[in-house]
């Protein structure tokens, strides 16, 4: 050990935080549009959308498989239809990762 290096320079340095797990979060919104104002409430539309989600507008409500709510903290949700998603019920884009194809 030359006179440069002491013990404690040699001891390991913290390297930064891991990275948290990603939070699923809120579901993602494909371009909501002016129709998201009346997201909590109205007719219900569902718009599939081509080789990807489906998208639901206007007073819907969200259960899962033993009917309870799923709060999806929007007024429009993007419903996965590919089975790809890491964030399901809801859409996270990897039908394009994916490049499902609805045909
Ligand atoms: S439809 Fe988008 S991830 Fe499945």
């Amino acid at each position: 050990m030359s006179a440069e290096e002491r013990p404690e320079d040699s001891a390991p340095v913290p390297g930064p935080e891991p990275a948290p797990a990603p939070h699923p979060g809120p579901a993602p919104v494909l371009d909501p549009g002016p129709a998201a104002a009346a997201g909590s409430g109205g007719p219900v539309s569902i718009t599939v959308c081509p080789d990807g989600p489906l998208l639901v507008r206007g007073g819907y409500e969200l259960l899962d498989g033993e009917d309870r709510p799923i709060d999806p903290g929007r007024a429009t949700v993007a419903l996965c239809r590919c089975g790809a998603s890491s964030i399901k019920p809801f859409c996270d884009g990897s039908h394009k990762r994916a490049r499902f194809r609805a045909r």
